[in-house]
Parts: C-alpha cells; structure tokens; sequence
C-alpha cells in the first residue's frame, strides 16, 4: 500500500482523530440492530488505546437534513463501544465547539472519546475547510478506518488530512483494500462473481469491471429481469429498467466477445403483485405478495414478477460454483426479507460460506445481512463493510479517502 499505514505512526501520548464508519442500523427503540461496523473497528481501536494513544471518535449516521437530529445521534454507539472495549467511552454531544475542546484537553494516555454526529453540522458534506481544520485541531494525527465512507470527498474524510501532519489507514481500511483490490486483481481461478440486487443502473461499471476478471458472472434479483427482457424475455409484471436495455444487452455481447460465462435464470419462483399504498412505521412503502409459485422457465407471465430465482436456476449456479476458488458476491437473489422468497439468497449464502479452501469475500448491505442471518459469517474470508464504497472500488474508481493519506 504507497499509503501509510496505521502500524507507520508513533501514537504514544499523542492525540490521534480516527474516522470511523459507525452508520450503524437502529432499530424503533434507537438500539443498535446490527453492531458489525462498530466491531470491525475494534482491531484499530484496541491496537491504539494499547498504545497510550489519546482517541478522538468520528462517524455520521444516517442523513440528516442540515442539522442535529437526536435520532441519528451516535450516542447509543458509546454505550455499545463501552462494552466491547471494556473501557469507558466518552461522548460529547457535538463534534465540534467548546465542550470538544475541554474534553479533549483533558484526555490521558488511553482514553477514548466519541463525538457526535459529523453531518449534523452541513459543513461536513460540503468538505468545508474551516470545519475540516477544526475538527483537525483536536489532534496531533489522522487514522482514517472508514472503508464505507472513503468514496465521500467529506470534510473527516478528506478535507481534515490537509491541516494534519500524518494521515493514515487503519487495519480495516488496509483489509478492504486488500480483498477488493488485490484479491480480486489477481484471484486464484476459476474466479466466480455473483450479483444481484434490484437495478442494473447501480452495477453496469461493476459488472464491466467484473467482466474483465471474472471467469464466470451469475445474476440473480431483479436485476436479472432487466437483461432477460433485453434479450426479448417476456418478464411479466418484474421490475424492469427499462432504459437500461440497451445497455444489458451491450454488457451480455460484451461477455460473449470475452468468452465470459454470463449466466441468467432460468427459472423463477413469482408472485402476484399487490402494491398498496400502506406505509410502515419508517414511512417505507408497503409493497404485499401473495400465490406465490414456481415458474417453469425464464419468461414470466403477464399479471405475475420474479421475486427469486427458482430450482434449475440455483442448481445451476450451485454447480458454476462447485470449483470455485474465488468468490465474490454482492446483492440479494430475490426479496429475501420476505421469507418466502428467500431460499435462492440463503443457499446461495450457503454454496459461497460452504467450502474450505476457497476465497470468498461479500460487499453490499443485504448480501452480508444474508450470511449474518443464516450464521455463515465465520466461514466468510472476508465480508466487507462497504456498501456504495464497495462497488466505487470495484469500478475502479479513486476513493478520495484514501487517495487523502500521507503517501509512505
Ligand atoms: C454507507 O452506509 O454506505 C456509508 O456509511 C456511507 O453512507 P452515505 O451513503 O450516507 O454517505
């Protein structure tokens, strides 16, 4: 990595400002539903508070709309922090001001503070420099861990490495980088890639990238629809995008030209749709399902839309999968939230956590949800806690987060 590393630092005494993703999922109560992010900070942590290093904390949650919100506030992640470092965690309630500075002022060798909620203040979207130096001043150096957020050009993310004398990547931040990047670069073969999620539009760059590395390419969830209608598969009531036709036809000519497997369903299990225009407690709409049923191929009737993939298809992609030595998975089969339809993402979970001796590495929210829910998460080789940081890396695009580090 031409970047400095955390392990490159003298933090002993020294106030070290660490940026870290705590956008963590909070439930109707405001307690945290899924702490996976903050524990996958705890290497970085732990290794500098046994340092003697003084720890400054900072993270957003969610968005807010241009100012405090107390239910986005990241107080609920001290008390969890407390408990997984088995040391207290301060918080302040903002993350700049007065009340930051007295705190910080007072920390001793081993101390750890979180600060409140960065977006909180708009300044820190909009990489405003006189935040970003402020923010700055509170330390002597700059840790950034906050894989998920390094697309973000923000003022702790990008802007505060100006006015730092050393920046550098935590462990996490480096262990993204490295099953995303090098890992992916140069797979051990055959280098399986399988995508799903709802819309092709988010993963045409991805899916191009893939197409450079992979040996084979599986799709699943609705995204598949789109590239079975551009091939002039009747698709019924799925969702489709339909201006994106044209380009998953290009995508599929392309995989061709490389001699890539591009394997789509063959078969679906499908509903009938009945869209209401009930919303949830969180304001989401409700969208209800019922007959459910088996499709015996891969066009889908009118008045009916995929909501998974169906048996040949998962047998299919189980056997595309059986000499694998490399996987990478991001995106849901179906709408696995729904239990009926979600055996195709839970065996697919299962055919990637299955076997030893392969690499297997999944990005994206829902996929990693999926391999949390059925317990497979400890025969993972790596889950990444990116979402659209993921898939901005895999394009191949530079994360100003990183390219802001100190250069080795
Ligand atoms: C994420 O959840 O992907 C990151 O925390 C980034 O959040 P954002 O999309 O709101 O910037």
């Amino acid at each position: 990595m031409p970047k400095l590393s955390i392990q490159d630092l003298d933090v002993r005494g020294q106030r070290v400002l660490v940026r870290v993703d705590f956008n963590v999922p909070l439930g109707a109560d405001g307690q945290i539903t899924d702490d996976s992010r903050i524990r996958a900070a705890l290497p970085t942590l732990d290794y500098l508070l046994e340092r003697g290093a003084r720890v400054i904390l900072c993270s957003h949650l969610g968005r807010p709309k241009g100012g405090p919100d107390p239910s986005m506030s990241l107080r609920p992640v001290a008390q969890n922090l407390t408990e997984l470092i088995h040391r207290p965690v301060a918080f302040v309630d903002d993350c700049i001001g007065e009340k930051v500075e007295k705190t910080v002022a007072i920390l001793q060798n081993g101390d750890c503070l979180l600060l409140e909620n960065l977006r909180f203040h708009p300044e820190e979207e909009a990489n405003d420099p006189v935040f970003a130096k402020k923010l700055a001043a509170y330390a002597d150096l700059y840790v950034n861990d906050a894989f998920g957020s390094a697309h973000r050009a923000h003022a702790s993310t990008e802007g505060v490495t100006r006015f730092i004398k050393q920046s550098a990547a935590g462990f996490l931040m480096e262990k993204e980088l490295k099953y995303l990047g090098e890992e992916l670069d140069r797979p051990e073969r055959p280098f399986v890639a399988i995508l799903g999620g709802a819309k092709v539009s988010d993963k045409i760059s991805v899916i191009e990238s893939l197409l450079d590395k992979a040996d084979r390419l599986l799709v699943g969830g609705a995204m598949a629809y789109t590239f079975l209608k551009s091939q002039g598969i009747r698709t019924g009531g799925s969702l489709v995008e339909n201006d994106r036709l044209d380009v998953s036809k290009r995508i599929l000519d392309l995989a061709e030209k490389k001699g890539r497997r591009f394997l789509l369903p063959a078969d679906h299990v499908v509903a009938r749709r009945v869209e209401t225009d009930r919303l949830d407690k969180k304001g989401r709409k409700i969208v209800e399902f019922q007959d459910a049923k088996p499709s015996a191929d891969a066009s889908i009737e009118e008045g009916w839309c995929g909501v998974d993939i169906g048996p040949r298809t998962l047998a299919d992609y189980q056997s595309a999968l059986a000499d694998a030595r490399t996987v990478f998975w991001n995106g849901p089969m179906g709408i696995f939230e729904n239990k009926n339809f979600a055996k195709g993402t839970y065996e697919i979970a299962r055919a990637v956590a299955g076997r030893g001796g392969v690499k297997s590495i999944v990005g994206g929210g829902d996929s990693v949800k999926a391999i949390h829910s059925s317990g497979l998460a400890d025969k993972i080789t790596f889950l990444s806690t990116g979402g659209g940081a993921s898939l901005e890396f895999l394009e191949g695009k530079t994360l100003p987060g990183v390219a802001a580090l100190t250069d080795k």
